[in-house]
């Protein structure tokens, strides 16, 4: 039975646990998309909890395929120091730091959530073809050039991330952000070899994705986040992410990370706790590669019992984590697992008393060695 605190071993790259911090935008880096002091105190004050994994919020490939201009970048050698910082932090407290590589395609170009204001001016949008995202401006269909171009940059992004020590690198083809556009047959209507059939609308997926692998040294895992379905009569299929998953993984995905949505605003998604999880387990078993189930996984018994189930590989979290950065310590008690309990020592007169614990490296202990 799989355990929610038992290590697991992805692409070489050892976790402590099944538990990661799924990415969550922060809309608050600067308009050069480098991280801020925030993005330090908010990804590390998660890690000292002892999650697994931290990943890092939607980091944009180039500037115009940010969601809005005060999104996190790393598409400049400039980005690879500030990340290094946080990659770093995370890795001190425990966790596997992670990052997530992104283009928004036709949803770029927004006021950050919280403002929820029009597009900004004078900033085009690209997408597969010229249909827009429900009241969002018309995006420019991509040339076949400009095409090619999103692998070169993907390949560079994650070059830098390598550079930066972050050990799992994250596609987002999930939300309908733009590879997933080019994945939809609601959003992706073009005549060429990146649209039509199956073939042509996964293509810039597979290329991408196989450019990556080939980018990535060994003992830094890959990993993709796709939305299983559309959740709309005649867009993109759980058969067809099944079918998908098959080819990332013989191109050497490592674990595929299943959301669902964002693709049309005509969804209709059935929320309710653990929602995309049989999305989930329907990849893992179909494609036959490790899966992380995410959506309203938010109760200790509930994420135990998905992974004994055999549901999934790794569990995320990522509103649970806004309310409780201490989710995976409270887990720990809540399912008598205490000597399953990771903090750092400056916390242990906090929790130390529950029962036995594994301390996290001490501070100022060697950090591991960075590949690349
Ligand atoms: C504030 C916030 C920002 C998010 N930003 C991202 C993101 O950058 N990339 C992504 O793939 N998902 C993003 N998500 C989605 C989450 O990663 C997660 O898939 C979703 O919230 C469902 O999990 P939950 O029910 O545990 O919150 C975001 C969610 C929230 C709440």
């Amino acid at each position: 039975m799989t355990d929610l605190f038992s290590p697991l071993t992805l692409g070489g790259v050892t976790f402590r646990n099944r538990i990661g911090v799924s990415p969550m935008c922060q809309y608050c880096a600067g308009e050069d998309g480098l991280p801020t002091d925030w993005h330090l105190a908010h990804l590390v004050s998660r890690a000292v909890c002892g999650p697994g994994m931290v990943m890092t919020e939607a980091a944009a490939i180039s500037p115009e395929g940010r969601i809005s201009a005060h999104d996190l970048g790393i598409w400049s050698e400039a980005h690879v120091g500030p990340h290094a910082r946080l990659a770093a932090a995370i890795a001190h407290a425990g966790s596997v730091p992670a990052i997530q590589l992104a283009h928004a395609g036709r949803k770029a170009s927004r006021l950050p959530a919280w403002d929820s204001g029009p597009a900004v001016p004078g900033w085009e949008a690209l997408a597969p073809s010229p249909l827009a995202f429900g009241h969002y401006a018309v995006p420019r269909a991509m040339t076949e050039a400009e095409v090619a171009q999103v692998i070169a940059d993907m390949v560079a992004a994650a070059r830098r991330a390598v550079r930066a020590g972050y050990r799992l690198i994250e596609v987002h083809a999930a939300h309908g952000y733009l590879l997933h556009q080019f994945l939809s047959p609601l959003s992706n209507r073009r005549k060429d070899s990146w649209g039509g059939d199956f073939e042509g609308r996964t293509r810039l997926l597979r290329e991408a994705v196989a450019a990556v692998r080939a980018a990535l040294p060994a003992g830094v895992a890959l990993g993709v986040r796709i939305s299983h379905t559309d959740w709309v009569e005649g867009g993109w299929t759980t058969e067809e992410s099944v079918e998908l998953s098959r080819r990332l993984r013989a191109l050497g995905v490592d674990v595929v990370d299943v959301s669902s949505g964002g693709l049309d605003p005509a969804q209709r998604i059935p929320l309710g706790p653990g929602y995309q999880v049989p999305g989930a387990a329907a990849v893992r078993a179909g494609a036959g590669l490790p899966v992380m189930a995410v959506g309203l996984i938010t109760e200790p018994a509930q994420a135990q019992a998905i992974l004994a189930e055999g549901k999934a590989d790794m569990v995320l979290l990522a509103r649970a984590f806004l309310r409780d950065p201490y989710w995976v310590l409270n887990a720990a008690v809540a399912l008598g697992r205490t000597e399953a309990l990771s903090v750092p020592p400056q916390y242990e007169r906090g929790w130390g008393s529950l029962g036995k614990m594994s301390i996290a490296r001490p501070v100022g202990a060697p950090m591991p060695a960075l590949p690349g």
